[in-house]
């Protein structure tokens, strides 16, 4: 096993022997200490049980059982953390999946970028604008974006107002969720006010009442309800690289025997961030969650097996998802070495196609942007390439939004670079907007004309 001291004594910060990339530096230690302590004696956003519970569902989704759609914001924001925006994200993920449910024929787990996703890599730790430098902005975790010195310098108080909205957050959708706003019989409270604008708007309805059509079969011929059928968990997931929050959260639960992360079900190693001696992996090893690792075109054959090796030494089935981002151009090149390489170790994973990450490019006027159809290709591919190589490809994980802005082009209604400045809110990377969103979800169930995604 290559990564140093891999079988050694884990605790919650045993990471900190090791080099943590994309942390920010805090002027005042003193005070970032006090912080992270004040944090570790707050209550837990998540608990063992639900964690446990997303483990089991992914574990049947590796044996093909299920499918995994995560989406959300690349980065949530303070301000965004409201009403409206949560609704919205709730909507779009709920419709989405019942999309999927019923193209796939499959249960859908639902898993939102959201309730913590507030920590962001950069590629530079400064930024420069007119002969100024000032730290990069790594999210609402650590600083502001605006570009002043005191929004950039790094703010431990925002660990513990990330903590609060996160909290906020995960308590609203759980409310919605359990007065029913999920419930499969009434996908009539999922509408988005301007869906009835939209070309989708026909097959959507279809869709629905012939959900609707077949639960009321099955209950008239089961003489009862389908209680299964009628909650929708939802659940919370993030990139797990502010590692002072996440250890700060991090318990021993002494009937379980095992660490666990509780700030949220499902963190996620980001790919600038898996180094097999880094302080990310050494961290990660410990927890019981449920995890993803992101596997861009720098991934070696050898990498991938030490890190499954490391952080699923007992091949437990649930524990490790794989979510890919090669980029539509690359996805072909690379994909097959991976699921070969995964092969050798006989260890379960799930396979999840992130066609975000790798499509993203800076139109003329320095716009960060994303092409509906690059990332259609990419997940196209992704499912061929699967398929030809007898793996299962049991999931997607998107930047998305419930919001009708204009961060990527093409889609239904044909954005182009043109129409980006009307409606651009994100802070980070470019999201699918909500009819862009669900168009995704349509291709990938096989109903909507054009080229099918899946092949079946
Ligand atoms: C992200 O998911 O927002 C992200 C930064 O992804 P990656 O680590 O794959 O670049
Ligand atoms: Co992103």
């Amino acid at each position: 096993m290559t990564g140093k001291d891999s079988g050694t004594e884990w605790h919650p910060a045993s990471w900190c022997s090791r080099t943590a990339a994309q942390q920010p530096s805090y002027p005042d230690q003193a005070e970032l200490e006090s912080t992270v302590a004040a944090l570790s004696r707050l209550p837990p956003i998540v608990t063992s049980w639900e964690v446990d519970a997303l483990k089991g569902q992914i574990a049947k989704a590796q044996r093909g059982e299920a499918f995994v759609l995560q989406g959300g914001d690349c980065a949530e924001t303070f301000a965004e953390c409201t009403s409206e925006n949560i609704v919205a994200k709730l909507k779009i993920l709920l419709q989405m999946s019942l999309v999927l449910l019923y193209g796939l024929k499959k249960p859908v787990i639902r898993v939102g970028r959201m309730a913590g996703q507030y920590a962001k890599p950069r590629s530079a730790d400064t930024e420069t604008r007119d002969g100024k430098t000032l730290p990069s902005f790594r999210g609402d975790l650590v600083n502001r974006s605006t570009f002043t010195d005191e929004d950039r310098i790094p703010n431990p108080q925002m660990i513990l107002r990330a903590y609060e909205r996160a909290a906020l957050t995960l308590n609203f959708v759980r409310s919605l969720v359990d007065g029913g706003f999920a419930d499969l019989r009434h996908p009539e409270y999922w509408d988005l006010d301007w869906v009835a604008h939209s070309s989708l708007a026909k097959d959507y309805r279809e869709i629905v009442s012939s959900i609707s059509g077949s639960l009321d079969f099955m209950e008239t011929i089961l003489g009862r309800e389908l209680h299964h059928a009628q909650r929708a968990d939802i659940y919370a997931a993030h990139e797990g690289l502010h590692l002072l929050y996440e250890q700060a959260q991090t318990r021993y639960l002494e009937r379980r025997g095992r660490w666990y992360n509780l700030t949220t079900h499902f963190p996620w190693i980001g790919m600038r961030t898996a180094d097999m001696d880094g302080a990310h992996v050494e961290y990660f090893r410990g927890i019981a969650n449920p995890m993803g690792v992101k596997i861009g075109p720098g991934m070696t054959r050898a990498w991938l097996q030490d890190l499954i090796r490391t952080l699923n030494p007992d091949k437990e089935p649930g524990r490790l998802t794989l979510i890919h981002r090669f980029g539509a151009k690359s996805i072909e090149q690379h994909l097959p070495d991976m699921i070969a390489a995964v092969k050798e170790t006989g260890s379960p994973v799930l396979w999840v196609c992130d066609p975000m990450h790798g499509n993203t490019e800076t139109t003329a006027d320095g716009v960060k942007t994303r092409r509906f159809e690059n990332i259609v290709a990419e997940l196209e591919s992704a499912f061929r390439v699967h398929a030809a190589h007898g793996s299962y490809l049991g999931g997607v994980h998107l930047e998305l939004t419930g919001e009708n802005v204009t961060e990527c082009t093409g889609g239904a209604r044909g954005l182009t670079d043109n129409d980006l400045a009307r409606a651009y809110k994100s802070t980070v990377d470019p999201r699918l907007n909500y009819e862009q969103a669900m168009e995704v979800a349509m291709r990938i169930a096989g109903l909507q004309c054009g080229q099918p995604l899946r092949h079946r």
